[in-house]
């Protein structure tokens, strides 16, 4: 179902106008339809229906505590990669034991939180984390959970600064070096080997990458249990690609879910899927009121008050994302346009040499497919302040967050006491 729709030229989200909303709250803020992350996630559960499977949200995706919440209430447990991470989760009421703890870098307080508390696993990025976690699990006169992630040099053939499975990216053990990985592992006393675990890359957007890599994955735990590992579970991570433009076809959830199961059905362990983006990229919207129309002789540029500390991935990874007008009844103009920020730097923008409708000063402008890696990737850049995050659910909305006050950030400066005359 589409919850994100024009009404009478009036963009809609669960049936409440964008200029309602707008009316009563101060641009730019995010805004999400609960019941699009609901379907996403039902969906996403239902093509591996015949597997024995298990879905841990990627927090890292967007990791608002009412999110959280709309997740855990459908039995999602949580992929966490840092203390911060864990906290959120917990707070929102998850289990430990629905908790895995990926990360490249865990620091020795993270681990010994993560242990403390009980998550289900820690996924080990390499032989010296290995050595720390049994240090701290002995520390603590307990045996941690872990699995090994494997790097298993696939290119996932997205962005290359989202591109982790091949052999020169920092994650993972290299592939050639698992069997030995695990061997030690298993060699010590406060180590539990309950899995295996991949994850190659985000916003991947074939089969193909996906079907390589689980397959020398399940090549491998063929081999581990041959050398006698219980394996117990098998993480694919996350990576399945949106549509962030309408000529996109990534694959299918249908089609994803089918080759998990072909390649996994009967293989004797529980499969766990790492989702972030699939499951709430499309759910929201960056909602941002034009401050100016400006032409110049070479462009014209539709300067908005969101900028690239509250939305970056269009500077950070070239990524399209749609923009629309709030209000569409003003006519198609031919014109092309930058919609750009207030930041200083060229890198703000958000849209470029774009057809757009007629907008003018004022006029409210919709950033489309902003849930995963929005709000979580902002900064107070040019001491902007953090945006509200608001979440819709059938004709009803409430702020989620709050906008930070720009005496939040000036409060957490002091000044240095020789400075204080
Ligand atoms: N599991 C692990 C271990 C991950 O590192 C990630 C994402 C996921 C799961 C979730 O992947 P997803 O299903 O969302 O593709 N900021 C970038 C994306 C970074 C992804 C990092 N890892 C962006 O805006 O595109």
């Amino acid at each position: 179902m589409n919850y994100i729709e024009y009404k009478k030229n009036t963009l809609n989200i669960e049936n409440i106008s964008i200029v309602d909303i707008a009316s009563k709250n101060s641009t730019p803020f995010y805004c999400y339809s609960n019941n699009h992350i609901v379907d996403q996630y039902n969906k996403f559960s239902k093509s591996l229906e015949k597997i024995d499977h298990k879905i841990f949200y990627a927090v890292k995706a967007n990791s608002n505590q009412s999110i959280l919440k709309i997740l855990a209430n459908l039995g999602a447990g949580m992929d966490v990669v840092s203390g911060g991470e864990l906290s959120r989760a917990l707070k929102a009421g998850v289990k430990g034991s629905d908790i895995i703890y990926s990360g490249v870098g865990k620091t020795d307080e993270e681990i010994s939180y993560a242990i403390e508390s009980k998550v289900s696993c820690l996924n080990v990025e390499s032989e010296s984390e290995l050595h720390t976690i049994n240090q701290i699990a002995s520390e603590s006169k307990t045996k941690a959970n872990i699995s090994i992630r494997v790097n298993p040099d696939v290119d996932a053939k997205t962005h290359v600064k989202i591109t982790t499975g091949k052999a020169e990216n920092k994650f993972g053990i290299e592939f050639n070096d698992s069997a030995r990985i695990y061997k030690l592992a298993s060699s010590l006393k406060n180590i539990n080997i309950t899995g295996v675990s991949i994850h190659i890359g985000s916003q991947i957007t074939s089969l193909e990458p996906f079907k390589k890599a689980f397959l020398i994955i399940r090549d491998l735990v063929s081999q581990l249990r041959n050398d006698g590992h219980t394996i117990d579970h098998i993480d694919l991570g996350g990576g399945l690609g949106i549509a962030y433009h309408e000529n996109e076809t990534p694959p299918s959830i249908n089609d994803y879910g089918k080759l998990v199961s072909s390649i996994f059905e009967g293989v004797g362990a529980q499969i766990y899927l790492e989702p972030g983006r699939f499951i709430i990229g499309n759910s929201g919207l960056l909602i941002t009121k034009v401050i100016n129309v400006k032409t110049t002789p070479q462009k014209s540029f539709i300067i908005v008050d969101a900028g690239m500390n509250d939305f970056i991935r269009p500077t950070l990874y070239g990524a399209y994302h749609e923009t629309l007008p709030v209000i569409d009844n003003l006519g198609t103009s031919s014109k092309r346009y930058d919609v750009v920020g207030p930041v200083c730097e060229t890198g703000d923008f958000f849209a470029k040499n774009r057809k757009m409708n007629f907008v003018k000063k004022g006029s409210l402008i919709a950033i489309k497919s902003v849930g995963a890696y929005g709000t979580v990737q902002s900064s107070n850049y040019n001491s902007r302040p953090i945006v509200a995050e608001i979440l819709v659910n059938k004709g009803q909305y409430e702020i989620i967050r709050h906008a930070q006050k720009i005496d939040d950030l000036i409060n957490l400066d002091t000044v240095a006491t020789w400075l204080d005359n």
